[in-house]
């Protein structure tokens, strides 16, 4: 398990939060987008198709490296 493999954790603190995946590699775009609402927790990993989350609305994102908050 490669540092790319890490998993970090998404909790929405209001509705609607986006987590938006940006492929790996080259062309960095958009592949998906998921929403979710307050307390709904995404658990996810980078991949050989992920390689940086775009976190868009109140949240608490844990990772190896630490923890942060969005802000409003
Ligand atoms: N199919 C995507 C992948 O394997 C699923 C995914 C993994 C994903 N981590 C993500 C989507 C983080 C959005 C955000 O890479």
């Amino acid at each position: 398990m490669s540092d790319k493999d890490d998993f970090f954790v998404i909790k929405a603190e209001e509705d609607g939060v986006n987590v938006i995946g940006l492929t790996r590699g080259t062309d960095t775009r958009f592949h998906h987008s998921e929403k979710l609402d307050t307390g709904e927790v995404m658990i996810a990993q980078f991949t050989e198709h992920t390689s940086a989350v775009k976190v868009r609305g109140k949240a608490l994102i844990q990772t190896s490296h630490g923890e942060v908050k969005t802000e409003e």
